[in-house]
């Protein structure tokens, strides 16, 4: 256990400082925020940045979608976890509001940014280092997963994460984390050794399966209740080179495009080593549906039985080959550029024909009767089939907070994106979204076809995600909040977030 620079700051200790720092700024304007900033800025002068800088820019549109760049009073970005625990310690003892920012990519506004508060924004925290033995590799929460395939390419090296490389490293294990090895390894975050976390107190722990192991298991998808983690430590795996690529197929391949999934969902497990990524993509600038699949393999032979359903497709376009993991995603950066505007749903269902077509179907009447004509519009869903397998890993190694019915598995996990341009339809795609994805449940429990569990990372606002975790692992998360931050700092002065408590 490391103690933390400040042991202690109070509203007194900074106040007393405070004349000589901002003369001018009248005292009718001062709060606890604006106090907070000015007091990080007297110790870290070249990490605290105000609006009209061009570093503040920078920081407060490091977001996938422009609907997360809101107001922060000021931005702090730590270099160490010592950094993050000094700013814990002012941020607590002057009661200032807060949110954290990882890779950015969480789709819902104040999650992980702020109006009016103080931003973290991680974007400094930036190791990664092989260990000696090369079985596992510590990132920091300030990297993306490209960056990660990419240092470990050389290695002929892979770790679980995300299957976009823009994506950011802590968001995604903090929820889980669903990864082209799930279906070999479990979530992302059941390859998690090790967390090094700045609690609500300042201090920072290593917590580990056997070191404050509670808190390691709450963070392998509790999200950011517990505590700030500044390194994760990643089990490595061996995969010098994988096939993978894109199917694109036309609508009038819909038949065997569906089956093709549905099969897949069912009777996928039997090569974990296959996984793939199916997608109804639809074009209002097109007028037209088409059929995409991630396409992926962790092996050199490319002519995989497990894939051949989708492969013999007639396609438009089909980039399915040998390559790398870091090759991979870095190629397909440019199809999932940010700077649109953004909004996920998550459905779940056991992995059939049934269920597979009421939420083709419904989805797209639904999109092609409501949303078709709004500017720049894509709407689209991916099935991610999840395999018994990928379960059995998670429990295997120790277990996870998710909480997933084994017994009911194969499932599929799919999630809704809806992108678009103009912000003054914010509020139609937002009601959109949300009452298709209320009319598909409701068809799914008709058909007895719902599956419980919805995953974190993939939701919108105000979906039930720790609910479904099982009563048990809530009262559980809940129980491991209450001791590592009675206070409630991760909660209430943190906000932004999916919160154990709020379950
Ligand atoms: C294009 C795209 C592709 C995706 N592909 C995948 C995929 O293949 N697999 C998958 O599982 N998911 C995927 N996702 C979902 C992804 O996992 C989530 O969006 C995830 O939250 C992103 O992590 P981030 O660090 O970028 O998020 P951020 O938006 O920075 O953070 C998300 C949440 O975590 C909190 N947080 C961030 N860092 C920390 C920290 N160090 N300590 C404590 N709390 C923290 C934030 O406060 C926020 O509430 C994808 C998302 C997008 C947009
Ligand atoms: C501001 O950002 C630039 C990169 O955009 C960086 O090089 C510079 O160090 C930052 N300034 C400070 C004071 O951190
Ligand atoms: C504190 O000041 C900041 C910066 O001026 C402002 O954005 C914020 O709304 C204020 N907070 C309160 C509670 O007044
Ligand atoms: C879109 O395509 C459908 C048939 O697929 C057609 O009925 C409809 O008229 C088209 N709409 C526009 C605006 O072109
Ligand atoms: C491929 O599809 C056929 C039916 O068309 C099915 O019997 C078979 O199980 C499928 N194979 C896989 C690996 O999904
Ligand atoms: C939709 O979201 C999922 C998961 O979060 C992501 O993997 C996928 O790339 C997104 N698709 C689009 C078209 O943005």
């Amino acid at each position: 256990m490391k103690l933390p620079i400040l042991a202690s700051l109070s509203l007194a200790t900074v106040s007393a400082a405070l004349p000589s720092l901002d003369v001018e700024r009248s005292a009718a304007t001062i709060n606890s925020t604006v106090l907070a900033c000015d007091a990080l800025k007297l110790v870290f002068k070249s990490q605290v940045f105000f609006p009209g800088s061009t570093n503040y820019t920078a920081e407060n549109e490091h977001f996938w979608t422009p609907t997360d760049y809101l107001s922060p009073a000021c931005v702090f970005t730590p270099k160490s976890a010592l950094d993050v625990s000094a700013a814990i310690l002012t941020l607590v003892g002057l009661k200032a509001p807060f949110a954290v920012r990882g890779g950015g990519h969480m789709p819902i506004p104040g999650y992980a940014n702020t109006i009016g508060g103080v931003l973290i924004a991680l974007t400094d925290l930036n190791t990664i280092q092989l260990s000696a033995d090369k079985s596992y590799v510590s990132v920091g929460p300030g990297r993306r997963w490209e960056e990660v395939y990419a240092y470990l390419e050389p290695y002929g090296l892979v770790v679980l994460g995300g299957r976009v490389g823009i994506v950011g490293v802590p968001g995604l294990l903090l929820g889980g984390g669903i990864s082209f090895y799930s279906n070999q390894h479990g979530f992302a975050s059941d390859n998690v050794i090790a967390y090094e976390v700045v609690l609500a107190t300042g201090i920072i722990v290593v917590a580990t399966a056997t070191q404050y192991s509670d808190l390691f298991w709450a963070l392998k998808g509790g999200g950011n209740s517990f505590g700030i983690v500044t390194r994760f430590d990643l089990l490595s795996y061996s995969s010098p080179t994988v096939c993978a690529g894109i199917t694109e197929i036309p609508s009038t391949e819909k038949d065997l495009f569906l089956s093709a999934v549905a099969n897949f969902g069912q009777y996928g497990s039997a090569d974990s080593k296959a996984a793939v990524i199916p997608s109804i993509f639809m074009l209002g600038s097109l007028n037209e549906t088409i059929y995409t699949s991630a396409l992926f393999y962790d092996g050199t032979n490319c002519n995989q039985p497990a894939l051949a359903n989708f492969t013999a497709i007639p396609a438009l376009e089909n980039t399915y080959g040998p390559t790398t993991l870091a090759t991979y995603v870095e190629g397909t950066d440019a199809l999932i550029a940010d700077g649109t505007r953004q909004v996920f749903r998550v459905i779940s269902s056991f992995a059939n024909a049934e269920a597979l077509s009421i939420v083709h179907d419904t989805f797209v009447e639904e999109v092609t009767a409501n949303i078709l004509n709004v500017a720049g519009i894509q709407a689209s869903v991916a099935f991610q089939p999840v395999t018994k397998n990928f379960i059995q890993q998670g429990i295997n190694k120790g277990g996870n907070p998710q909480g997933v019915d084994i017994t009911k598995a194969p499932y599929f996990w799919m999630v809704e994106n809806f992108s678009w341009t103009d912000p003054a339809d914010d509020a139609k795609i937002a009601a959109f979204a949300a009452s298709v994805t209320d009319t598909i449940q409701a068809k799914l429990v008709a058909a007895g076809q719902a599956a419980q569990y919805h995953y974190m990372n993939d939701a919108g606002l105000g979906q039930e995600i720790f609910q479904n975790y099982g009563g048990t692992n809530l009262a559980k998360l809940k129980a491991i909040r209450a001791k590592y931050d009675p206070l409630k700092v991760y909660t209430n002065l943190m906000p932004g977030g999916w919160k154990v408590d709020a379950a």
